[in-house]
């Protein structure tokens, strides 16, 4: 089995049926879990996974975006349906999904509440953080409260602290594990477990909110694919900044 669930790259072949894509146009994709395929120098995605890459960034950005920005759309705007105006708090604001959630929800006008370590605080202002919070000194639900929204992207012991700090109606999604409906019930909030999916839609949507410059990916270091071990360890970690990128072939000529 080929793991890697994202890739960015130029189109080598399309098959017959397929209409959206030529030899040649730039393009990245999200893979489906079931079939990965993405630590190579060729991978088969189908249409539905596919978006044009967007012009504004390079392939090694690109690989950085598919699964975490459609994992942070799917949660806030599918599934929480955030709106204008409204105070979202993000767990992990500064990982892979945390980085692009942020910055989605201040896209759409929202107040955004984001936890990090000590480390990743200028980056969560950078992001457009409103109310940035070090885990290490701050115990969160001591300087949050009735919230509209809560996505939960870290393992930590984030999840059970996050009930009382969510407004009746709110809403709690976790990417880490699902919620105690019987917490949620009693709150009166609505809780969700999200597995996120590809969705070549949600793609088109990130490369026009990428191509007006509101939302950018953070690369924290590249690999070449020979090294995927590092890449892995650095995972490992749970502290990686933003996204690690595997290169498998020089930036293609555009
Ligand atoms: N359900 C799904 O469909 C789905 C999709 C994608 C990912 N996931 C899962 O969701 C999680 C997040 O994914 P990811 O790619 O964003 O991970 P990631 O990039 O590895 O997240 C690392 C980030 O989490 C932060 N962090 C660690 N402990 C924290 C804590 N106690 N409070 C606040 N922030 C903390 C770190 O910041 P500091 O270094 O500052 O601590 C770091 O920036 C992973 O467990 C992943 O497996 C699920």
């Amino acid at each position: 089995m080929i793991i890697g669930y994202d890739i960015a790259g130029v189109v080598e072949k399309t098959g017959a049926n397929v209409t959206k894509f030529k030899a040649g146009d730039a393009v990245y994709a999200y893979l489906s879990i079931m079939r990965g395929g993405g630590y190579a120098e060729f991978a088969t995605a189908k249409e539905g996974e596919m978006a044009l890459k967007p012009k504004n960034i390079d392939c090694e950005k690109a690989a950085a975006v598919p699964l975490a920005a459609t994992t942070a759309w799917q949660a806030l705007i599918d599934t929480a349906k955030i709106d204008k105006g409204q105070t979202v708090l993000i767990h992990g604001g500064s990982g892979g999904v945390g980085s692009f959630a942020v910055q989605i929800a201040k896209a759409r006008g929202a107040k955004v509440i984001a936890t990090g370590s000590a480390t990743n605080q200028d980056l969560l202002k950078q992001l457009g953080v409103d109310q940035p919070i070090d885990y290490e000194t701050t115990k969160f639900q001591d300087v949050v409260k009735d919230v509209d929204v809560v996505l939960n992207c870290v393992r930590a012991d984030t999840l059970p602290a996050s009930y009382g700090v969510v407004k009746k109606g709110g809403v709690i999604v976790s990417i880490t594990g699902d919620p105690d409906p019987a917490e949620c019930e009693k709150r009166a909030i609505r809780c969700s477990g999200l597995m996120a999916h590809p969705d070549a839609k949600v793609l088109d949507e990130l490369t026009k909110l990428i191509e007006a410059n509101k939302i950018m990916p953070i690369v924290s270091q590249t690999f070449p694919l020979a090294e995927a071990a590092k890449a892995h360890q650095q995972i490992e970690t749970r502290h990686a900044r933003g996204k690690i990128v595997l290169r498998v072939a020089p930036e293609p000529k555009s």
